[in-house]
């Protein structure tokens, strides 16, 4: 028979969302468009023209969805600031009526003794920071533009500055594999181009925002400040042992990973990235020093998982992947890994079609505790959407998501068990949401929310997560 499974003292269970997704309001208090408004308004981009106008209203319903948390005993929420609602243009002083909001919803946290985990950076760039050319690359501005970093840096700093006494958890990106390869790449996001130079350079500039960012939140925040990255490493497994298929692996945890950690952990982009994507760009954009800022120390690496990525040897112009992106694009999210092809894994799959293998959380937890040893890690993303509709009665049963949910929490406590230095979860979504290019169609939230009325309902799996939380347990 088996046991449940306990979790370390102190583990800290929680729930995340992100500013565009849930908060709607977005003509209010001085905030201007960023670039999902103009993506999402732009017909053809998002699944049956959805947008973020309105979103969950969380915006307005801040103290229900904090009543909602208390009563789930969320032991932190994580959340993003809007970039737009703060500093509209992207540049310049801020908006006191967009801070008000983001302190009033982390006093409330602190009032239930729920810890704030505050996000800068969850893909809402100000719209006008993306058409700016000035100084800019002929192709616009948008993070293929250096200066982005540093205006980056300065909004952090403005963040830091209003909140920093009330929040000690920072986390400067969300998935900036997403910012760079889907919305510069494939353009399936938000601000929608496909140039796979542009993609490259913006991955370098999300990299040195971050670090820029390091810095000003370490100048701004008291010493208890802890900083930290939410990455969406990929858990990329090469369909057999062939070499050639060995060879795509290694190019796509590269192109999704390596970018990234490289950088950050040792202060270098791997030489094989740089060699594969040669016949691109010379990667003249990456300037002296710049890497020593990106390495800054990190106080905790964030992860986000949710399917692995399976690919082999392909033909040229294999079709493009959709990998954990929203959409279908012509054009891949991958420079220079034209000949690489993409598989399904067998078994089961969610309402977005990605396989459910918890085993690639168990992976990725197990490389990054070797990678960058002693640093603690938090799946700071983890979740699943499927079809769910309330009973006659209103409730809604959602045995699928609990299934998907204790499997990923059983993978990340075996690896809790051989030595991960995993600190924390956090379950997507708080509620249902704007899922991206797939708008209101994919329901990734342990609470129902219907979209016509706002009425919040938590699902069984919400209940279910509570337990495990309240327990510090999870059920065998
Ligand atoms: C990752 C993103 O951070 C989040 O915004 C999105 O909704 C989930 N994945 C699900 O696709």
């Amino acid at each position: 028979m088996s046991c449940p499974l306990r979790f370390p003292p102190g583990f800290l269970w929680g729930a995340a969302t992100s500013a565009y997704q849930v908060e709607g309001a977005a003509r209010e208090g001085g905030r201007t468009p960023s670039i999902w408004d103009t993506f999402s308004h732009t017909p053809g981009k998002v699944a049956g023209g959805d947008t973020g106008d309105v979103a969950v209203d969380h915006f307005h319903r801040r103290h229900e969805d904090l009543e909602l948390m208390a009563a789930l005993g969320l032991g932190a929420y994580r959340f993003s600031v809007s970039w737009p609602r703060v500093q509209p243009t992207g540049r310049g002083p801020a908006v006191q009526r967009g801070l008000d909001f983001y302190r009033r919803l982390v006093d409330g946290l602190l009032a239930r003794g729920i810890r704030p985990v505050l996000t800068l950076y969850h893909w809402d760039l100000p719209q006008e920071l993306e058409a700016d050319i000035h100084g800019g690359s002929a192709s616009g501005g948008g993070w293929p533009h250096r200066d982005t970093a540093q205006r980056f840096a300065d909004y952090a700093a403005i963040v830091a500055e209003a909140l920093g006494d009330r929040v000690e958890w920072w986390t400067t990106l969300n998935e900036p594999w997403c910012s760079a390869f889907l919305g510069y790449g494939s353009g399936v996001h938000a601000p929608g181009r496909s140039d796979p130079v542009a993609a490259l350079r913006a991955a370098h500039h999300l990299n040195l925002a971050h670090g820029l960012a390091a810095q000003a939140l370490r100048a701004a925040l008291p010493a208890r400040g802890q900083v930290m990255i939410s990455l969406n490493p990929a858990a990329v497994r090469a369909r057999s042992d062939a070499p050639e298929d060995l060879e795509a692996q290694r190019r796509i945890d590269a192109l999704a990973t390596r970018i990234f950690t490289g950088p950050l952990l040792r202060g270098a982009y791997p030489a094989d990235l740089l060699a594969d994507t040669a016949h691109l760009t010379d990667w003249s954009f990456v300037r002296d020093g710049d890497l020593t800022v990106i390495k800054h120390p990190l106080d905790a690496l964030g992860i986000n998982y949710y399917t692995p990525t399976v690919v082999s040897a392909g033909t040229d112009n294999a079709p493009p992947p959709r990998h954990d992106g929203h959409g279908a694009s012509m054009h891949s999210p991958w420079p220079g890994a034209d000949r690489v092809a993409f598989h399904q894994p067998p078994g089961d799959r969610t309402a977005m079609g990605w396989s459910v293998d918890p085993t690639g959380l168990y992976d990725l937890l197990m490389r990054m505790h070797r990678e960058a040893p002693g640093l603690p890690l938090y799946i700071t993303e983890n979740g699943a959407a499927y079809e769910d509709r309330p009973d006659a009665e209103g409730a809604v049963h959602d045995p699928e998501r609990i299934a998907y949910l204790h499997a990923h929490l059983a993978a990340a406590h075996r690896a809790l068990a051989e030595g991960a230095d995993l600190r924390g979860y956090f379950l997507w979504s708080l509620m249902d949401n704007f899922e991206w290019a797939y708008g209101y169609g994919k329901r990734f939230g342990a609470v129902h929310v219907d979209f016509t009325t706002q009425a919040r309902t938590p699902k069984a799996s919400a209940h279910w997560y509570a337990n495990v939380a309240r327990t510090n347990e999870l059920p065998a």
